[in-house]
């Protein structure tokens, strides 16, 4: 069978890629790939359809850089590790990652498996809200994972997947970086990332957790919709630059994988002090609401469970979930 265009276009980025600003004779090219001049030609076009940045002549071609964009094997390439994202499904556009997952995951994908696309024209948020998901400029994920654990501690994946990004945005800037209970992440006090952890389980075994990720990551203020430019950001405006999106999810999935491996050995045990550390509820009144109800205390914790301790009413009480504000 004559190897198809995509193959041979494959084989010459995983060649040229490995010496950027060198330049490949085009005959010696061919040659080595024991094809024609022109089937180089082509595979060369075809990497530019892809976003590749490729400089060429009549003669040779050199690889500049790949594209910023969520291709499958961009965010495979080099990425160092072990389980999460083994298997990318990369998409332009969907509803929404997270359903994807839920499908994908009662159907059999793997432990790990990475959702990711450029775009969600119904991206869900907690409590029925909306995930503003515009094209090209954020991170909208989902992991599917698929723990030997009881489901009375899954939401301790949510505050991991947060205390991830975390110290994942913290090596983007020096502004203050913080978890706010139970699944978001925020700079000097605006969201930059929201976490909607989905799963299915018994009563005493979990089947499969889906970890949707949303972040806002190269908006600017006119990307911001206006119904949450007050309390909304995005890295790009705390650091001052446009940050390489690919890198900053390999970064995220590593970090992720890492505290992932030590909550299934040891639950919070290894993570906890850290999320206590950049919680931004501890010590603070708070009004937390929980479907109708709304209670008003003072967050004394974050117990081994990942719930919230908050003294109500001359009380101690734990929470697992709820919407908090400051009062
Ligand atoms: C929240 O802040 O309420 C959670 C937002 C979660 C958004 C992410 S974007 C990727 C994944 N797919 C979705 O539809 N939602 C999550």
């Amino acid at each position: 069978m004559p190897e198809t265009k995509e193959h041979l276009a494959d084989r010459l980025l995983a060649k040229i890629r490995t010496r950027p600003n060198h330049s490949f004779k085009i005959e010696v090219m061919a040659k080595s790939f024991k094809t024609e001049i022109a089937s180089i030609i082509e595979a060369l076009s075809l990497l530019a359809d892809w976003g590749y940045k490729i400089k060429s002549d009549a003669k040779s071609i050199t690889f500049i850089e790949p594209p910023d964009l969520y291709l499958s094997d961009e965010v495979r390439y080099k990425l160092k590790t072990k389980l999460i994202a083994k298997e990318v499904l990369a998409y332009q556009s969907v509803q929404s990652t997270n359903t994807i997952a839920q499908v994908l995951a009662a159907s059999g994908a793997k432990d790990g498996t990475l959702i990711v696309s450029e775009y969600q024209k119904k991206g869900r948020g907690r409590l029925g809200r909306k995930w503003y998901s515009s094209a090209n400029l954020g991170l909208y994920c989902s992991i599917i994972l698929k723990p030997k654990i009881n489901p009375s501690v899954a939401p301790g994946i949510s505050l991991i997947a947060a205390l991830a990004m975390v110290e994942t945005i913290k090596s983007y800037t020096e502004e203050d970086v913080r978890i706010k209970w139970p699944n978001d992440v925020l700079i000097n006090g605006r969201k930059v990332c929201g976490i909607l952890t989905e799963m299915l389980g018994e009563f005493n075994r979990t089947h499969f957790v889906v970890v949707g990720v949303g972040v806002n990551i190269n908006h600017r203020r006119q990307d911001i919709p206006d119904e949450i430019k007050k309390t909304a950001s995005s890295i790009r405006l705390a650091s001052g630059r446009k940050i390489k999106r690919v890198k900053f999810l390999q970064e995220f999935l590593v970090k992720f994988e890492n505290e992932y491996i030590l909550f299934k050995n040891n639950g919070l045990d290894k993570s906890r002090k850290r999320i206590i550390k950049y919680s931004t509820l501890i010590g603070h009144r708070i009004n937390l609401k929980i479907g109708s109800k709304t209670i008003s205390g003072n967050v004394l914790d974050i117990d081994d469970k990942g719930q919230l301790v908050v003294e109500t009413g001359g009380k101690r009480a734990v929470f697992s979930a709820g919407e908090v504000t400051l009062s």
